[in-house]
């Protein structure tokens, strides 16, 4: 296991009836700015329940964040913050919503030039607004990390950036917010935490972190049995509250640590939403099956445990243990209602050609490794035609 050094300040406030219990979080004096999205959070009342938590603060709101969030939208919230003079934020939706939040809570300290070279040229953060969360879409892990990821619309740009001072200081996790999520949003949520646990378990690595691989098999054989049962029973309170804090621990940064991480998959689907719109999960549908197929070597291993652990293969020939593995992972991915081939989507080369351009022009050496070369990212994609 290799050497680390972690904290994650992250208070977590986990349950049903929580979202009342921020009061207790926010020092009184401030003046909030509640930030949402596209209104999900007014149809199914989690709105109000905030706004009740909130009399006697100072409030104002934003709404209009987008699934994968646009940096044009996070600056003119970063000119509202100004404007009113808030002290503290409030994040309310999914992973778009806190990533948002994460970005403006930097930008509007952000000195010497354009809030946007945090993402593109990994300008230093220097200081950050301070920010709870309201979780109503389990998924990105964002909850309970320092990461964020932007999209620049004008220049088909979607880029990260993490920071410490972008914990959030407290997330509300109230599983009955997330009754509503439509099919679609709750398999995008199961098959993002499912590639989180992949990005850092299928890794090229013979060592010991028997721990890590054990509890990333928890979370993974938690979502494969709960997130069908939440296609079916949407209401079901104890299956949407394992499929919660499931995607939590899938990326809130302890379970990854002492061991390398691959992030291959998620590199190339960001360049696929950034070009073409897909939603963040259906593009990780689309290229894990291809990172598992060339990526293989040296990680045989680890291929064997998860087929075994979360799907029962349990073949002795290599080949066909990789195939069935993979062709698994596919049928649960399938199941949950996503596609996972390009050509679903009406794409074929012109984006594959595109893709691999944008990683020859960054030059980008992906996987645990470094040896996820351009080429080799052209012959995963061609694998998912
Ligand atoms: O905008 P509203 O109206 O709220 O609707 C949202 C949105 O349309 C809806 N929704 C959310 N909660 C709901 C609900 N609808 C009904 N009931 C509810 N309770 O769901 C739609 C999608 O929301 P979004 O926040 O975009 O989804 P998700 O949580 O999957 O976030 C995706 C974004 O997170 C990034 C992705 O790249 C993408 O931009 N990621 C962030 C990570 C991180 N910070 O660590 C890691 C991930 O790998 C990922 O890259
Ligand atoms: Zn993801």
């Amino acid at each position: 296991m290799k050497n680390f050094s972690f904290v994650n300040p992250v208070k977590i406030i986990f349950g049903k009836d929580t979202i009342q219990e921020i009061k207790g979080e926010i020092p009184s004096d401030n003046k909030v700015l509640v930030i949402y999205g596209g209104g999900s959070v007014k149809k199914n009342g989690v709105y109000s329940q905030v706004m009740d938590a909130l009399s006697g603060y100072e409030v104002h709101e934003f709404s209009g964040i987008e699934p994968n969030p646009h940096y044009e939208t996070c600056m003119k919230v970063v000119d509202v913050i100004k404007e009113k003079g808030i002290d503290y934020l409030l994040a309310v939706g999914g992973g778009s919503v806190i990533d948002a939040t994460k970005f403006i809570a930097a930008a509007v300290y952000f000195e010497g030039g354009d809030p946007w070279d945090i993402l593109s040229k990994g300008a230093e953060i220097k200081k950050a607004l301070p920010f709870g969360t309201i979780l109503t879409l389990p998924a990105t892990g964002s909850e309970m990390n320092d990461g964020s990821v932007i999209s620049r619309v004008s220049i088909q740009e979607k880029l990260s950036f993490g920071s410490p001072l972008v914990y959030p200081k407290f997330s509300v996790l109230d599983p009955t917010t997330t009754f509503t999520l439509s099919p679609r949003q709750v398999g995008n949520g199961v098959i993002d935490t499912f590639v989180h646990v992949t990005e850092q378990y299928l890794t090229h690595y013979e060592g010991d972190s028997t721990l890590q691989d054990r509890m990333f098999e928890g979370v993974l054989k938690t979502i494969v049995a709960e997130g069908p049962k939440a296609l079916k029973r949407p209401t079901d309170y104890d299956v949407r509250a394992n499929l919660m804090w499931a995607s939590t621990w899938a990326l809130n940064g302890w379970f990854g640590k002492g061991i390398p991480q691959d992030w291959t998959t998620h590199m190339i689907g960001h360049e696929l939403t950034a070009f073409y719109g897909l939603d963040h999960a259906r593009t990780l549908a689309i290229i894990l099956p291809g990172v598992i197929r060339v990526t293989w070597e040296g990680k045989f291993e680890k291929i064997r445990s998860l087929g075994y652990e979360v799907f029962d293969v349990n073949k002795i020939d290599q080949e066909v243990t990789i195939g069935e593995t993979i062709d698994a992972i596919e049928d649960f991915f399938i199941s949950m209602g996503a596609k996972t081939h390009l050509s679903d989507y009406g794409l074929g080369d012109e984006a594959i050609n595109k893709v691999y351009k944008r990683m020859e022009e960054r030059q980008w050496k992906l996987g645990e490794s470094g040896n996820i070369t351009p080429n080799i990212v052209r012959e995963i994609l061609i694998l998912r035609k």
